[in-house]
């Protein structure tokens, strides 16, 4: 694969023909913060968090990092003042929606974010996708998919699905910055199949001990006004 020089932040960057910027970055050791980003999954470009500036052919423009591909000679700055400014609001932005998820609270110290600058909308899901990517890209079961369009735009486990998969899967969690996927499953396995829990405690009570369940402790997201 051919090589390509790129400037990142003053340090001459080689990068392979087909790489995106963040991953040159990343290669390089240089951090740009993403939220929808996973090196297992397809670019995705929702969270813009990884905006950077790049100067190439004489023209300055923003672009999305996780998306825009290496061009030999161009020179990215992955902070100055516009791009911390735009990386604020889009911190602020994301706060109105789960303002105690503890990525965007370290975002927003980085920043200076002002968490109350928007009016909460506190639906916990910051819609990174993440979790919707990564059960369909990776693990091929699609038991979690987004509904909806727009303002009402949300995240939703399939319950037909999500009862033969998740108990013994629940790797999203992990990935979700919100602490929103974990919630909504069990949300959903409390309605539709209630008794899945008792059933498989009441199955294991006597045989070989598993290994213990990856349910992480829910972060306290209080409606705050
Ligand atoms: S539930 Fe979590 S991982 Fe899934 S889209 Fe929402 S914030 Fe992202
Ligand atoms: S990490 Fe690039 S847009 Fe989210």
């Amino acid at each position: 694969m051919s090589e390509i020089v790129l400037n990142i932040d003053g340090k001459e960057v080689a990068a392979s023909a087909g790489m995106t910027v963040l991953q040159a970055a990343q290669q390089a050791d240089i951090h740009i913060p993403t939220l929808c980003h996973h090196e297992k999954l397809e670019a995705y470009g929702g969270c813009r968090l990884c905006i950077v500036e790049v100067e190439a052919r004489g023209r300055k423009s923003y672009v999305v990092s996780c998306l825009y591909p290496v061009e030999p000679g161009i020179v990215v700055r992955t902070r100055s003042e516009k791009v911390d400014k735009i990386r604020k609001v889009l911190v602020e932005e994301l706060m109105a929606h789960a303002p105690d998820a503890p990525e965007l609270v370290r975002l927003a110290e980085e920043y200076g974010a002002d968490r109350h600058r928007f009016d909460k909308e506190t639906s916990f899901c910051v819609l990174c996708g993440l979790c919707v990517r990564y059960c369909d890209e990776v693990k091929h079961k699609n038991a979690v998919g987004f509904i909806e369009n727009g303002a009402v735009r949300e995240i939703s486990f399939i319950p037909e699905i999500a009862a033969k998969e998740c108990w013994s899967c629940q790797e999203c969690f992990t990935l979700c910055p919100t602490s929103y996927a974990q919630a909504a499953y069990l949300l959903t396995e409390a309605l539709a199949f209630p008794g899945r829990r008792e059933a498989h405690s009441h199955a294991h009570a006597h045989a070989t001990p598993e290994p213990e369940r990856r349910v992480i402790p829910i972060t306290p997201v209080a409606a705050t006004a």
